[in-house]
C-alpha cells in the first residue's frame, strides 16, 4: 500500500467536531501514516494538543503564531508560542509568516512576529512551516536578515513562480507544500511543479480548506492528499507509486519522522 504524509491539516478544526473519527479513518484507509498539524494561535491550541495526545504517532502539533492572528494582543500571543515549549513536544515551527492578502494594518508587527518564530525555530533545531501570502519580497527579506539562523522547512501553499521556487532553495533545506490548487484548471502550479525535482516536493491538504477537485469549495480532509498526488504524478508522467515514496521520504527528512 502506498504511503502519504499529510503536512499540513488543521484536523483540530470545529469543521471536523462532528465525524472526525471517521475522517481519520479514511485517511488510514488511502495510505496517509502521519499529520502534521500547524498552529494557528492560542485560541485553538487545546484542541490540537488535545487531539495530539490521542492520536499519539500519527497527528503531530507545530506552535506558531499564524500572520492573520497577529492583531492588537500579539506580544500576549508571541509570548504563548515561547511558553508552549515548556509544556510540549513539537515537530515544527508553524504556521508563521507574512499575509499582506487579508489586512495590511499589522504588517511591521507580522514581521517582527515572523522573525522572532524563525530564530525560536532556529534555536530549538525545528524546521518552519511558512505561509506567505500577497508578500513574496517581504518574506524573502526577512529571510535575508536571518541567513545566519539555521532554518530548514517548508513554503506551504506554494502558490509563486519556477523562479520565486528557485530563491526559496537558496534559504536551506526547503520544500514547496503542495496541495488542492494543484487540480484547479489553469492553475500556474502545474508549469511550476514540471520544471521542479520531486525531491523538492511535500504532499499537503491544509484541510478543512483548498479542497481538490472534485471537491471544490466543499470541506477538505487528509484523505483527499491521494487526489494531489494523482494531479502531480500526471504532471510529471511518473507514477502514483514515486510521488508518494519521494513525498513521503522528503517529508520525513524535514520533520525528522521515523
Ligand atoms: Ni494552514
Amino acid at each position: 500500500m502506498l504511503k502519504y504524509i499529510d503536512t499540513h491539516s488543521h484536523l483540530y478544526d470545529t469543521d471536523f467536531e462532528g465525524d472526525l473519527n471517521d475522517v481519520i479513518e479514511r485517511a488510514k484507509e488511502v495510505g496517509v501514516a502521519g499529520v502534521i498539524m500547524p498552529a494557528v494561535d492560542s485560541t485553538t491550541y487545546n484542541a490540537m494538543i488535545s487531539l495530539a495526545s490521542s492520536q499519539r504517532g500519527y497527528t503531530y502539533p507545530a506552535t506558531g503564531l499564524h500572520p492573520t492572528s497577529v492583531k492588537e494582543n500579539w506580544r500576549e500571543e508571541l509570548e504563548f508560542v515561547f511558553e508552549s515549549f515548556s509544556r510540549e513536544k513539537f515537530i515544527a515551527v508553524g504556521e508563521i509568516g507574512i499575509d499582506g492578502y487579508w489586512s495590511k494594518e499589522f504588517m511591521n508587527e507580522q514581521i517582527t512576529v515572523f522573525e522572532e518564530q524563525l530564530r525560536v525555530a532556529s534555536e530549538n533545531n525545528l524546521p518552519v512551516i511558512i505561509h506567505s501570502r500577497d508578500a513574496t519580497e517581504e518574506i524573502f527579506k526577512s529571510l535575508d536578515r536571518c541567513r545566519k539562523l539555521n532554518l530548514r522547512g517548508i513554503f506551504h501553499a506554494f502558490s509563486g513562480s519556477f523562479e520565486t521556487a528557485s530563491r526559496v532553495f537558496t534559504y536551506g533545506d526547503f520544500r514547496l507544500g503542495i496541495g488542492g490548487v494543484v487540480t484547479f484548471k489553469n492553475s500556474n502550479l502545474q508549469k511550476v511543479i514540471e520544471k521542479t525535482p520531486l525531491d523538492k516536493i511535500v504532499l499537503e491538504t491544509d484541510s478543512p480548506w483548498l479542497s481538490p477537485v472534485p471537491y471544490r469549495g466543499k470541506r477538505n480532509e487528509p484523505a483527499y492528499i491521494k487526489l494531489v498526488a494523482e494531479k502531480i504524478a500526471e504532471i510529471k508522467g511518473c507514477d502514483l507509486s514515486r510521488v508518494a515514496e519521494v513525498t513521503t521520504r522528503n517529508a520525513s527528512e524535514i520533520f525528522n519522522l521515523n
